[in-house]
């Protein structure tokens, strides 16, 4: 697998930090999932592939559901991860190790393709656009879920995406809601849900610990928070809550859908 340098330190990081992602991380709880699946229909059998599923919460609840599913990451170690808990809820899965810019299967391969609190670290968005519209079906669905900023309030977004440099230099990007909506039109995906769910993180040493953050990246972000603009603590509502660092982000649930043949999906809006 040939990576570039973003890829890399994905890699890398996700590799070293794969025990935090299990039982116990926020993650576990896909209600964002389940909340998401009311707005589509699928067949019963539906093939589904789960892109940068670490410890595999979203695939592994799909599989619960029934769907033939294949969990895929860029970390051996996360895919070890999911395949095993994957055995231990007796869940049938495919495990494939690649890139989310780079899928490796035939075109219209799947009915839906999810990718969840994992985008802001890719190094193309549109080549993993390009290549989830490549390999959907007609008539298939694709699910964003991903932190975000809101659209006009570049401030805010500035601030932000130092914070999470400084947490975890494997970071890359987030994209507006407008910036995604975007490059799926262009990618022959029609947009049918933007829905922006305001989202706790509840405790910023937890938030360091996951991404095992050098003291000195620490003691930056901190004084970021001192230093924060107005912007950025109405946003995402910055404050302390028992002792604890808390925000609040945005996290985006993007629902677009590929046409059936000779059929025209209809656009979406945001919630
Ligand atoms: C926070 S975890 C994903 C959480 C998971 N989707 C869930 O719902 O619990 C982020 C994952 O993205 C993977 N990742 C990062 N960049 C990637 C890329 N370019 N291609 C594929 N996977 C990537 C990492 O290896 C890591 O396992």
């Amino acid at each position: 697998m040939q990576l570039d340098d973003i890829q890399r330190a994905a890699q890398e990081q996700f590799a070293r930090q794969s025990q935090r992602y299990g039982r116990g991380h926020i993650l576990e709880n896909v209600e964002d999932v389940s909340a998401a699946l009311h707005r589509m229909q699928l067949p019963p059998a539906a093939r589904v592939l789960d892109i940068a599923t670490g410890a595999g919460h979203t695939g592994l609840h799909l599989a619960s559901l029934g769907f033939q599913v294949t969990l895929a990451d860029l970390a051996q170690a996360m895919l070890d991860r999911a395949a095993q808990t994957a055995a231990d809820r007796g869940l049938k899965v495919q495990v494939c190790q690649h890139a989310a810019e780079e899928l490796p299967y035939p075109d219209g391969s799947f009915d839906l393709i999810t990718c969840r609190v994992a985008a802001h670290h890719f190094s193309s968005p549109q080549k993993f656009i390009a290549e989830t519209s490549r390999v959907l079906a007609a008539g298939g669905y694709f699910l964003l879920i991903d932190g975000t900023v809101q659209d006009g309030d570049p401030e805010a977004e500035e601030w932000m995406h130092k914070v999470e440099k400084l947490r975890d230099p494997s970071h890359h990007h987030f994209l507006t809601p407008n910036q995604w909506s975007e490059l799926c039109r262009e990618h022959s995906l029609a947009v049918q849900d933007v829905i922006l769910t305001p989202f706790k993180q509840p405790d910023l040493n937890w938030y360091f610990e996951t991404a095992n953050t050098s003291p000195e990246n620490r003691r930056q972000v901190l004084e970021l928070i001192d230093g924060a603009p107005d912007s950025a603590r109405r946003l995402f509502k910055l404050g302390e809550d028992d002792g604890k660092i808390i925000w609040w982000w945005q996290r985006l649930t993007l629902i677009a859908g590929k046409a059936k043949a000779g059929a025209s999906r209809t656009a979406g809006h945001l919630l």
